[in-house]
């Protein structure tokens, strides 16, 4: 813009009264003008792509938690009670519905707490959501009565179930007192008769979460003691009560066992089994026979699950145990489903865990649980609130890890991107391109164009110091580069998402800054605006269509799709779609495919391995030589 164009266009706002007329505003509005003419100038879009703010009526603004884009095109918002406690206490847990073909939103009943559960698709297209929460954390200044988990134990083998009502008194051996705050049901122990006739009898083991009688740091209980129960008219030498730690720390949050189905025909959560155990913050992952994995998280009681892991069934809805599958990760870690069916851990997590324990990136294999670590990381203890993505196309099997930051609310971050080759015949960690500045939380997409939108994040642990960062960049895994594009608007950081949409577009929710202000004194609010980027290759002309073709494909088939203007086309991929929550999102991959030109249109085969293309909903794009990509055409691989 010259000069003179730009004093013309003050002159206009001032005319207009949208502007004061004062030195140091005339200036700045001035330089706000300019910037608006140059990002909405077409050339600027077809560099650097185009933001825009979406239009969300009042009563739909949610705390975006989890987003996840089904089958039918909608985007499944889940906020459950959004991290508001009053909202938990009132026991109002939200999920809405956006469909980007319409822009209307629609509310869906949601049942119970789905706050930082965890998701993944089933191969029916349902999204499968467990776990959640069952009460909030409790900080250390609120905590007045010592409290922790009381274990029950019986060890007589003769006994029926034991009913411990809530309210139950545990007595120390020092007169220390505490109350049960649960009715559990104690099961008698198990007595099994060796070959030589000798029995042996395992103690049964129940745990209630109990609460000192009394107030104040003499209730403290810090080391093995042994409570006696009273009212249960039983012999106290078989059943009593053990507890190591009743003290008056932080309580974390509780997790919850419960697990829905999201159907996208009904729109509506089906309730189905419980998980064995309850879990806040666990990941899930499909595995190539279409079963689930559920892995680490926060117990019922806040504790982080060591190492007991589950798998949910398709075929009958119901959780099952895997104590050959023991393993432990820090909450949210990031688990990709290989070719081989063994899952690649990268490291990345959300949330809670040991610092040093299942911090290694590495090959999980779950036919033997041996695990392969895999070397190279650089900044490895600085892998929380990082991103993890399998670089399109899926084949290649490229994994990036970007960005993140010490475990808790460590001060510290990186701005690291390393990529590992796991088709590689000794893999390891190589650099990629540094980030502009360090950042926990970047949301990552992958695109129909084989490349990786990486957006927003904090410098600091959830937004603090004012650290949100007003960046997007495009990396390109063909060329090992990174390059800036136009800047959100939007800070993203805490409980943020973003997804690739079936237009490709990118979609951004979401962010739970702890602060609202540079110096760390204000409260955060949760943000509620949603933003969408949409990429250069949307201001590129025209884009190819997909007019026809299947929607029910088998693996290894080859089926024809018709697309006018075939000629131009030059690459096919299949994208799984996202379910993402905290900057974890195991599930989008995108496949390449093997076309071939036939009259009007393509035969496109889809690659025969199920642990490359698990069974489930894919969009197909097709994308012209000017990187321009086609509406998705939803397609059902079996
Ligand atoms: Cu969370």
């Amino acid at each position: 813009m010259t000069p003179r164009l730009l004093k013309g266009l003050l002159t206009l706002l001032v005319a207009g009264g949208l502007i004061a007329i004062n030195g140091p505003t005339l200036v700045s509005a001035g330089k706000n003008a300019l910037h608006e003419y140059k990002i909405n100038s077409e050339g600027y879009k077809q560099r650097n792509g185009h933001w825009s703010m979406l239009s969300v009526p009042e009563d739909m603004r949610v705390n975006a938690i989890h987003a996840a884009l089904l089958r039918t095109g909608k985007v499944l918002i889940v906020a459950g009670s959004g991290n508001d406690r009053k909202q938990f206490n009132a026991g109002k847990f939200r999920t809405i519905l956006w469909d980007p073909e319409t822009d209307r939103f629609t509310r869906v009943h949601t049942p119970s707490d789905m706050f930082c559960a965890g998701h993944v698709f089933l191969p029916d297209g349902k999204l499968l959501i467990a776990g959640g929460t069952r009460r909030y954390e409790k900080l250390r200044q609120n905590v007045t009565y010592a409290a922790g988990v009381m274990t029950v134990k019986d060890e007589s083998p003769d006994g029926r179930p034991v009913t411990i009502p809530k309210g139950t008194e545990f007595l120390s051996p020092h007169g220390i007192a505490f109350r049960s705050t649960k009715q559990v049901v104690v099961k008698p122990a198990v007595k099994t008769l060796a070959a030589d006739g000798t029995a042996k009898v395992t103690a049964s083991a129940t745990e209630v979460w109990v609460e000192a009688a009394h107030e104040g740091r003499a209730s403290v209980i810090d080391h093995s003691t042994q409570f006696t129960i009273g009212g249960t008219h039983r012999d106290s030498a078989d059943l009593y009560g053990v507890a190591t730690s009743l003290t008056r720390a932080k309580q974390d949050y509780w997790g919850d066992d419960k697990s829905y189905l999201f159907d996208p025909a009904t729109e509506k959560y089906e309730r189905v089994d419980n998980m064995t155990l309850a879990r806040w913050y666990p990941t899930l992952v499909g595995l190539e026979d279409g079963r689930v994995l559920s892995v680490s998280g926060l117990d019922q009681f806040g504790r982080i699950i060591k190492g007991d892991n589950e798998i949910y069934d398709p075929a009958t809805k119901q959780w099952a145990a895997q104590p050959q599958l023991k393993r432990t990760f820090p909450t949210y870690p990031s688990l990709f489903l290989m070719p081989s069916g063994k899952l690649f851990y990268t490291g990345s997590n959300a949330g809670y865990g040991s610092d040093t324990v299942g911090r290694d990136p590495g090959i999980w294999d779950l036919s033997d649980n041996s695990f392969e670590k895999v070397p190279g990381l650089r900044d490895p203890r600085q892998t929380e609130t990082s991103g993890s993505v399998l670089l399109p196309p899926a084949q290649d099997q490229r994994y990036m890890i970007a960005g993140g930051g010490g475990v808790g609310d460590s001060d510290r971050s990186t701005a690291r991107t390393d990529v590992i080759d796991l088709n590689a015949a000794k893999p390891h960690f190589a650099p990629g391109p540094d980030l502009e500045q360090p950042v926990r939380y970047p949301n990552m997409v992958i695109t129909p164009d084989d490349r990786v939108v990486i957006t927003g994040g904090s410098t600091g642990y959830r937004g603090a110091n004012d650290s949100d960062l007003l960046l997007c960049h495009i990396y390109d895994p063909q060329s090992n580069q990174i390059t800036r594009m136009a800047d959100p608007t939007v800070g993203r950081d805490y409980h943020s998402e973003a997804l690739l949409l079936p237009d490709g577009r990118v979609i951004t929710l979401g962010s739970d800054p702890l602060y609202s202000d540079a110096q760390n004194t204000k409260p955060g609010t949760f943000e509620k605006r949603i933003e969408i980027y949409s990429p250069p290759y949307l201001f590129q002309g025209d884009r190819p269509e997909i007019a026809s073709g299947p929607v029910q494909i088998d693996r290894g088939s080859t089926e024809w799709f018709g697309i006018p203007a075939v000629g131009a086309v030059r690459s096919a991929r299949l994208v799984r779609p996202s379910a993402v929550t905290h900057v974890t999102d195991v599930e989008q991959r995108s496949i390449k495919l093997d076309t071939r030109r036939n009259g009007d249109g393509l035969d496109v085969t889809i690659p025969s391995s199920a642990g490359l293309v698990p069974s489930g909903w894919y969009m197909l794009f097709v994308t012209d030589q000017n990187g321009a990509p086609s509406k998705a055409h939803w397609v059902h691989v079996r």
